[in-house]
């Protein structure tokens, strides 16, 4: 109900906890965060001290607010408990896409993939679960699931595929709309049928390892590329001649932070990547922004997919009528407390924005 009335774009915040490593006797380390709401857990408050040269002490402070806010000691569960109920609409027919935003070290990774224990399992293995158990469920109501799966990476404004057999980075890969089925193909990537979530855990420790060997060539490339799980569910219903035909996309972005941070200032590759980072990251903002200017009533308005391939590729699921959640990943670092303010303006522009209303994707089988 609530998400009907907002429009189908959410945004949620996690700040992740101090690190083991991390932890020292300095009490300045960590940025002061409050979250001053403790009913419904919207309200995220930064602040800094600092004193100019006259020795006045001033005080700066910060405040945003964001469908939930997820405090460092909070769970997976209780991350995904929030997440579980959009991850399953895919089996109603909708387009689900949650991206996953944050500098580098912010808990990305963590959030989207999680750890190998079932405490820290993330938010893609919890959803796949989540989706085959519904389509079990569903069962009983006369419905029958196919599920297929894709795994690729967007590095440098090139897809490579994370579950393919070739040689990494060999192979050209194309975007292709079917304007009539709304469905997205990738040329020569593997498509894998999906059975159960046990066999996805492995395609996905399959995805990491090759995204490993990558990075191996060229340091640290995981965290400076995009990575994008796609299931695919088609569903037909013998009893009603119903079929529906959803999809939910998992998105771990590339880490945001600007080209100073990075290091990238004399290194011709890094610069590179961090500019197409950049270009990626602000042509999803702007098709975002784009999708809330037309539902604002702009109907003719131009939606950029084009700008970026994240976005080009998300094109079907980034639109009026899918369903999306941004996570924004904080570090409570106070050495990070400027990234954590872009960040959450970003996501702050994101979530001021309205984009209709979700629309399913499924037919009566004799219509057409
Ligand atoms: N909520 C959390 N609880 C415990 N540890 C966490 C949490 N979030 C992140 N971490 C840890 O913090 C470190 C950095 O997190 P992670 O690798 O997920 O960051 P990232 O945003 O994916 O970074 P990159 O952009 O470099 O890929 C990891 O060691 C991770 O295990
Ligand atoms: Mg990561």
């Amino acid at each position: 109900m609530v998400q009907e009335l907002k429009g189908n774009i959410r945004v949620f915040c996690r700040v992740r906890p101090v690190l083991p490593s991390e932890v020292s006797s300095d009490e300045n380390l960590w940025a002061e965060i409050e979250y001053p709401d403790n009913l419904d857990h919207k309200e995220i408050v930064l602040s800094s001290a600092s004193e100019n040269a006259m020795g006045i002490e001033r005080k700066d402070e910060w405040q945003f607010s964001f469908d939930r806010v997820f405090e460092p000691n909070s769970t997976q569960a209780e991350v995904f408990e929030e997440i579980s109920q959009l991850a399953q609409s895919c089996t109603d027919g909708y387009n689900v896409c949650v991206f996953a935003y944050g500098q580098t070290g912010s808990g990305k990774s963590f959030t989207m993939e999680g750890g190998s224990t079932e405490v820290t399992t993330g938010m893609i293995p919890r959803a796949v679960e989540q989706v085959f158990q519904v389509a079990e469920e569903l069962k009983s109501k006369g419905w029958e699931y196919r599920m297929e799966g894709q795994m690729l990476e967007i590095y440098n404004e090139t897809i490579n595929d994370l579950l393919g057999k070739g040689e990494f980075d060999k192979k050209k890969h194309d975007i292709k709309h079917d304007l009539k089925t709304g469905r997205t193909t990738v040329t020569d990537v593997a498509v894998v049928p999906l059975n159960s979530p046990s066999q996805v855990r492995s395609l996905l420790a399959f995805a990491q390892s090759r995204r490993t060997v990558a990075a191996t060539l060229m340091n640290e490339r995981s965290s400076r590329s995009h990575s994008v799980f796609t299931l695919r569910i088609y569903g037909e219903n013998k009893l009603t001649g119903e079929s529906c035909d959803g999809s939910l996309n998992l998105v771990d972005l590339a880490g945001s932070e600007r080209l100073e941070k990075s290091g990238a200032g004399n290194d011709k590759d890094r610069l590179r990547e961090t500019q197409n980072i950049n270009k990626s990251l602000s042509a999803l903002g702007d098709v975002i922004a784009a999708l809330g200017e037309k539902g604002e009533g702009k109907g003719d308005k131009h939606i950029p997919y084009r700008n970026s391939k994240l976005t080009y590729l998300l094109q079907n699921s980034l639109s009026g009528n899918s369903k999306t959640l941004m996570v924004l990943n904080l570090s409570p670092l106070a050495s990070h407390l400027n990234e954590s303010l872009c960040s959450l303006r970003f996501a702050t522009k994101v979530n001021n924005t309205t984009i209709g209303t979700a629309k399913k994707q499924n037919r009566l089988a004799n219509s057409s």
